[in-house]
Parts: structure tokens; sequence; C-alpha cells
């Protein structure tokens, strides 16, 4: 049994043996060869935040292994009468769960629920701490495209401070030895205090330049208590990642982006929908990582 709560506490080659499982997964799909059933075990789906990639994808991936989910959302459940995350995962565990997965907007709320259920816990979104699957899927992409990560260079642009994708990915590729570069505005970048790998730089021209990987991030406004320095539109006047952008700085650059996308705003339709974009790639992958992160989680053995 074990808990996937942030790539920051994972080795390299867990990650690889997640990479490694997730592309096993995917040519069985791909080949229509059965998929191992599994255990039929109960995967409990907490969404405490809204999703629709992430949420799907899991209910696919434990679809595909024979995993029943059961579904739990804000809306219709005790949380509106006031019962406590803790109070809510012990309910959960006592009705015979065998793991749960979790998106919840406080950072940390994942090990919370974690430590208090004791058995396979995946988090799938805590606050702006950390986004395990996100990256995990995003790292199979980046393989797929460009044949290893290892060397090379990749720009996470935009609202990095609020951002659990920027930090997991942060970990993931300088684990797995490439360069990672943070950009954004001042104010929507963390203080050189947190420690995330990576450099920091407040100009998308020399973030991007010459760059493998071009991550994009959403601007969140749901977490911007305080507001956005600046209008929208001058954030996407200098920092908005598009055609003319990678054309002069880098024209071999895949792009990539979590979604949800604000088109206009930190990525350009013409990038979105072109041929460097990895986007729908991401959005696959994400099925089959997740998949292996239950086998991982569960201790099975994939191959
Ligand atoms: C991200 C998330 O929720 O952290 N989306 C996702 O899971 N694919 C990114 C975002 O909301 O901007």
């Amino acid at each position: 049994m074990r808990q996937l709560l942030a790539i920051r506490y994972l080795n390299r080659p867990d990650i690889e043996d997640i990479i490694e499982r997730a592309a096993a997964h995917r040519e069985r799909i791909k080949e229509r060869k059965p998929v191992p059933q599994r255990s039929h075990l109960s995967v409990g789906l907490l969404f405490f935040e809204d999703s629709t990639r992430t949420r799907v994808s899991f209910e696919q991936a434990a679809a595909y292994l024979g995993h029943r989910t059961v579904s739990f959302t804000t809306v219709g459940s005790s949380l509106r009468k006031g019962e406590t995350l803790r109070d809510t995962v012990l309910t959960l565990r006592d009705e015979g769960l065998d793991a749960i997965v979790v998106r919840h907007p406080s950072s940390g709320a994942c090990n919370l629920a974690a430590r208090e259920f004791g058995g396979p816990c995946v988090n799938a979104g805590d606050g702006s701490h950390e986004h395990p699957t996100q990256a995990l899927g995003d790292a199979l992409t980046i393989q797929d495209r460009k044949g290893t990560i290892e060397g090379l260079t990749v720009a996470i642009v935009g609202d990095v401070v609020h951002s659990r994708v920027a930090r997991s990915n942060a970990w993931l590729l300088s684990k797995m030895g490439a360069a990672v570069r943070l950009c954004g505005p001042s104010s929507l970048m963390p203080s050189q205090m947190t420690k995330l790998p990576g450099t920091h730089c407040y100009d998308v021209r020399e973030a991007v330049h010459g760059a493998d990987v071009v991550m994009c991030l959403r601007l969140q406004k749901e977490r911007m208590a305080d507001g956005l320095a600046g209008s929208v539109r001058d954030y996407a006047n200098n920092f908005q990642v598009n055609r003319r952008l990678l054309a002069r700085h880098a024209p071999e650059a895949i792009v990539m982006h979590p979604g949800p996308l604000n088109r206009g705003v930190e990525i350009d339709d013409a990038t979105a929908d072109g041929p460097s974009s990895a986007i729908g790639d991401q959005v696959r992958n994400s099925v089959f990582v997740r998949m292996a992160v239950l086998d991982w989680c569960f201790g099975e053995v994939t191959a």
C-alpha cells in the first residue's frame, strides 16, 4: 500500500516506474488487449473543488482497471452541515472504501486526509501545494515528444505562485535532470525562500529562449484574493505564449497547458491548436498515468 501526496517526496526510480507502467497500459489499450482486471476495489473520488479533466480521468482509469468509483462532492454532502474533513474521511473509511483520491482548495489537506484514512490515497491537487498525477502525465507527454527529459530546458510561464501544477512539475523535471525556468510577473512568482527548484525569470522572451518545452499556466483568478497586480490585458501583452513569441525564441519547443485554458490570456488560439501543442496528449496520457498510480498505490504489478 502506498500514498502519492507530492512529487517532492518521490524518488527518480519511482517516477520512472510509474511512467513505464503508464506506457504499458497505453500500449495495451491502444492494441485493444485486455487490461488485467484487478481485485475490484472501491475508490472514493473526493472532490472538494471543481474539476473536469482530473475527476473524469480518474473515473476512466479506475474503470479500465475494473475498480468501482464512489464520487463525493461538496454539494449534497454533510460538509454543508459543518462536518470536518477529518470526520468525512473517517466516515468513508468506515464505510469500506479501499482508496481515496482527494482534491481540496487548501494546501496540505490531502496529507491530513491520507493520515486519517490510513490506506492508499492520491493527491488530485491541494490548494497551491502539489498536483502529482498532472506532473506524471506531463512527464510521459514530454518523453513521448522529446524522447527524454534529461538535459531538456523547460520554461514554466504564468501564475506560478498559485500553481500546484508548476510546483509538481518543477520537482519532477528537476529530479529527472531537466533545467527548469520559472517565469511570471513578480506579483505571481513564489518567493525565492520557497526553494522551489528552478531559476526565476521575469521576462517571457528570456524564459522561453531556446527552450525545448514551454508550459503555460492558467491565471488562477479564484485564488487571487489580493487581486492581480495590473490588468489581464497587461498580463496578456507581457506574458502570453503566442505564435510570434515561439517563432522568434523557441521554434522547436512543444507547448503544454494543464487546462482549463484562458484562451487569449496565457496562450493564443494559434498556439493552443497548432502543431507544437501537446495539450491533447496531456489529457490522453493523464488516464494511463492515473491507472499506473492506482496500481502503484495498491501494490499491483502492471507488467
Ligand atoms: C489544474 C488544477 O486544477 O490544478 N488543472 C488540472 O488539474 N488539469 C490547473 C488549473 O486549474 O489551472
